[in-house]
């Protein structure tokens, strides 16, 4: 399943006057790489690389992307085709054991997944300590960590025991996120269901209540599944990151999970897609084209960016904003559906995409620019659409934990730094400072 590095020609370093050899490689689809894990021992010198944006940090089987042609592939497979031919419980089982699952196999893990819907009934009590307008991601965060006192982990995990807290993750993020919103909504808590599958079980966990059935319309439930698909993974981003960097502690893989959920809650990664549509709404409220917000996103004196544009990776296209962006037609060319602010994300995109600051910068529309006009139309409220976001990633993070526990060597994470703080001082009493 891993392709072995392919060996090129050594790279030169010329340091004070000294040279060195610096072993480099190929991947299976033509990334180079210098080696430089004992630049430091050999040469005193480290790397400088802020934000990782020329670091390698590991050897990856799961995702690959060629930002610059617009390519996203989950163990090989075109995004394109699985956001088009397959369901996220399918997807996940790609990511998390390399394969698409044989019949025999889909039923198996979907079952699984659904034994495992349930969270302790001592967990709901949690649900009621949060105040109200809680944002649902710390709830998600702090319950996902939770989960680790409720099925706590033996020292020596098993494939048995690995296996089944994967499954409990994948399935029950999706749980407590309808909780949360339930509680945020002061409604009953709606169970999860054997009968429904796993978006299904979702949507239904979400917009059910006691005295009301939820109509499950099946578009909806169709660009929801799509919606998981698309976020499913995008190799060592921020969250992912962080949870190959808490999972390198051996820390317990629910407080891993945790790491990545909240490092994926900032507006710069999973948030953006709250941003968004805040940001349409402010410009619809306002009357305008969008124009005033793109000049203030261009000034270099304002903090405000035009979210849902630009991304560390993709410098041509996110091919998941295209997958999206004909979705969100679709849904809402659906008789009774229509949104303004649908119009309005068109409007700006056709501005930006035309404006030389965007085009010099590569700034495209990424996958948040729609995602959330999607969400908005099946009824998901502005403030659970980072958690949607988990929901999807879920199986992403949990597939690079695997990948990382079963790897040669799981080394800890630990970079190093410049100091540029102050040099060697002394200690004075409280009274002799100035
Ligand atoms: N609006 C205005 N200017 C921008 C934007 C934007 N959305 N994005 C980047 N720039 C400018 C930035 O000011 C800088 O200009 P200059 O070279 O003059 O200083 C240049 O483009 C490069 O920006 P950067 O911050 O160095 O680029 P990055 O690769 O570090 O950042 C990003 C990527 C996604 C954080 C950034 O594009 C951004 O903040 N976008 C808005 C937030 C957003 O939509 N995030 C969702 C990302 S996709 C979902 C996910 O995978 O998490």
């Amino acid at each position: 399943m891993t392709e072995p590095l392919q060996p090129l020609s050594p790279a030169t370093l010329t340091l004070d006057d000294k040279s060195y050899t610096l072993p480099t490689y190929a991947g299976i689809e033509g990334e180079k790489a210098i080696d430089i894990s004992k630049l430091r021992t050999q040469t005193g010198y480290i790397t400088l690389d802020e934000g990782y944006g020329n670091t390698g940090a590991c050897e990856s089987a799961i995702t690959y992307i060629d930002g610059e042609k617009g390519i996203l592939r989950y163990r090989g497979y075109a995004i394109e085709e699985l956001a088009e031919k397959s369901r996220f419980v399918e997807v996940a089982h790609l990511l998390l054991h390399g394969e698409l699952p044989t019949t025999e196999q889909f039923l198996k893990f979907s079952t699984r997944l659904n034994e495992s819907s349930i969270i302790h009934e001592d967990m709901h009590h949690f649900f009621n300590g949060f105040p109200r307008g809680s944002h649902p991601m710390g709830i998600l965060a702090t319950m996902v960590a939770s989960l680790s006192t409720f099925y706590p982990i033996p020292d020596e995990l098993d494939s048995a025991t690995e296996i089944q807290i994967v499954a409990n993750l994948v399935s029950q993020v999706r749980t407590i996120a309808a909780f949360s919103y339930k509680k945020s909504i002061g409604e009953p808590l709606i169970y999860p269901s054997y009968k429904l599958k796993y978006t299904r079980n979702f949507l239904n966990m979400m917009f059910a209540s006691p005295v009301r059935d939820y109509e499950l319309d099946e578009d909806i439930v169709r660009a929801i599944d799509m919606f998981f698909i698309l976020h499913a993974d995008h190799e060592q981003n921020c969250s992912t990151s962080s949870v190959r960097t808490a999972g390198s502690s051996m820390a317990n893989v629910y407080a891993v999970a945790s790491a990545g959920i909240c490092a994926l809650w900032g507006p710069r990664h999973g948030g953006a897609n709250q941003q968004v549509i805040q940001m349409l709404e402010e410009i619809h409220a306002g009357g305008g084209d969008g124009t005033a917000f793109i000049n203030q996103a261009k000034d270099k004196n304002s903090p405000s960016r035009l979210m849902g544009f630009g991304h560390r990776v993709y410098k041509n296209f996110d091919p998941r904003a295209m997958v999206l962006k004909k979705q969100c037609d679709k849904l809402l060319n659906k008789a009774g559906v229509s949104d303004p602010l649908f119009d309005i994300a068109r409007r700006l995109e056709e501005i930006a995409l035309q404006d030389d600051y965007f085009i010099s910068r590569k700034l495209y529309p990424n996958v948040d620019f729609y995602s959330g006009l999607i969400l908005r139309a099946a009824g998901i409220p502005t403030n659970m659409f980072t958690v949607l976001f988990a929901i999807g990633r879920m199986p992403g993070w949990l597939a690079h934990w695997r990948e990382m526990l079963h790897g040669k060597q799981v080394t800890i994470t630990r970079p190093r730094q410049i100091y540029v703080g102050k040099t060697l001082r002394h200690y004075q009493d409280i009274d002799q400072r100035s």
